[in-house]
């Protein structure tokens, strides 16, 4: 009985070498080690051997079980099937890192501006990109021959109807559908026919603003901006009005805060004036009024618009308006 069970080992050790893959394997324990398998057999066969002799064939027997199980779970643990990995995956390289968005620096600028004007008791309106002349010129008491009317200067999508090229026709549009008092600021994209170069861009966005009650002054004007400015660029900064001219304002200025950049002694960006011009205001004419309805011997109140990108660029030191619309991820991931 020796000898078989030797057989058996030699055997057993020979076909689970040549056992590669998991269905040879399961082959191989059927065979060998399952409950009739080969060496169930000769525990079988145990039975029938005189009593003296069961001790040494029993203890072979044994140990011809638990070798051939051991080799098998090794072998079983090393086996390549479809359920496996394959060797190319490397489950130890690090995860890839998760890509997170964020708001582009043009919606940083705007949130903030809106945060400021909210705070102060401003309320939010919109109006339509593409808009008529009446709108975009004529209720704002641009002159017929304006030369802002030219096509050098403004997209016509046809005889009427154009892309506006400020916010300021949509101070029309709220004041045609709410009667005084209104306090809204009104962001949103307008569009110039310009070259196009690091300083302009035939797209660009503002924030248009108005308040219009009765008794209201230049000095609000004045307050509610100079807070605005405080708050956003700082209270040490300097400041100044200067008159200037817009058809839909009487008397008009111009805003200009100390270059941050050279602290007013005269650099690049504030082309070695001291100064940087950051937004234009006003006393709403009369004659906007009169387009829109409003009593103007009645009503007062101001205006005031300013270049969210030129903002955007004073803020972050960017030397290129494009870069704000051409979303490439190395400039984006900046903010
Ligand atoms: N619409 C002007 C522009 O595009 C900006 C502006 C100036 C708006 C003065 C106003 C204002 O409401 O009062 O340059």
């Amino acid at each position: 009985m020796l000898d078989q069970i030797a057989a058996l080992r030699r055997q057993a050790e020979e076909d689970l070498a040549a056992a590669t893959d998991r269905a040879a394997l399961d082959t191989f324990r059927i065979t060998y080690l399952a409950r009739k398998g080969k060496i169930a057999e000769l525990f079988d066969a145990l039975r029938t051997v005189p009593a003296d002799q069961k001790p040494l064939f029993g203890k072979h027997l044994n140990a011809l079980r638990a070798d051939i199980q051991t080799l098998f779970d090794q072998r079983s643990a090393g086996a390549s099937d479809e359920h496996r990995p394959s060797p190319s995956l490397d489950l130890t390289l690090p995860g890839r890192r998760l890509f997170t968005g964020s708001k582009h620096p043009l919606t940083q600028v705007l949130d903030e501006i809106k945060a400021i004007f909210v705070s102060m008791g401003f309320g939010i309106a919109d109006g339509p990109e593409i808009e008529d002349d009446y709108h975009n010129f004529g209720a704002l008491n641009f002159a017929p021959d304006h030369p802002a009317r030219d096509m050098q200067d403004t997209f016509f999508l046809s005889k009427q109807a154009l892309l506006r090229t400020h916010t300021s026709p949509v101070q029309i549009r709220v004041m045609e559908q709410h009667p005084p008092p209104v306090r809204v600021i009104m962001p949103g994209k307008v569009y110039r026919n310009e070259a196009i170069s690091s300083r302009s861009y035939c797209l660009f966005h503002q924030v248009e603003g108005l308040h219009v009650d009765v008794g209201v002054t230049f000095s609000d004007l004045k307050g509610t901006l100079i807070s605005f400015i405080k708050q956003f660029y700082g209270s040490s900064l300097k400041y100044k009005f200067r008159p200037t001219f817009f058809p839909f304002t009487e008397p008009s200025a111009d805003i200009y805060i100390t270059c941050f950049v050279c602290g007013g002694k005269g650099c690049r960006l504030c082309k070695q004036g001291g100064w940087l011009e950051i937004l234009g205001c006003g006393m709403v004419d009369p004659n906007v009024f009169r387009s829109v309805g409003y009593d103007s011997e009645k009503y007062t109140g101001y205006a005031f618009g300013m270049g969210i990108e030129r903002i955007a660029l004073l803020r972050y030191g960017i030397d290129d308006i494009r870069l704000f619309f051409e979303n490439d991820l190395r400039f984006l991931n900046q903010f």
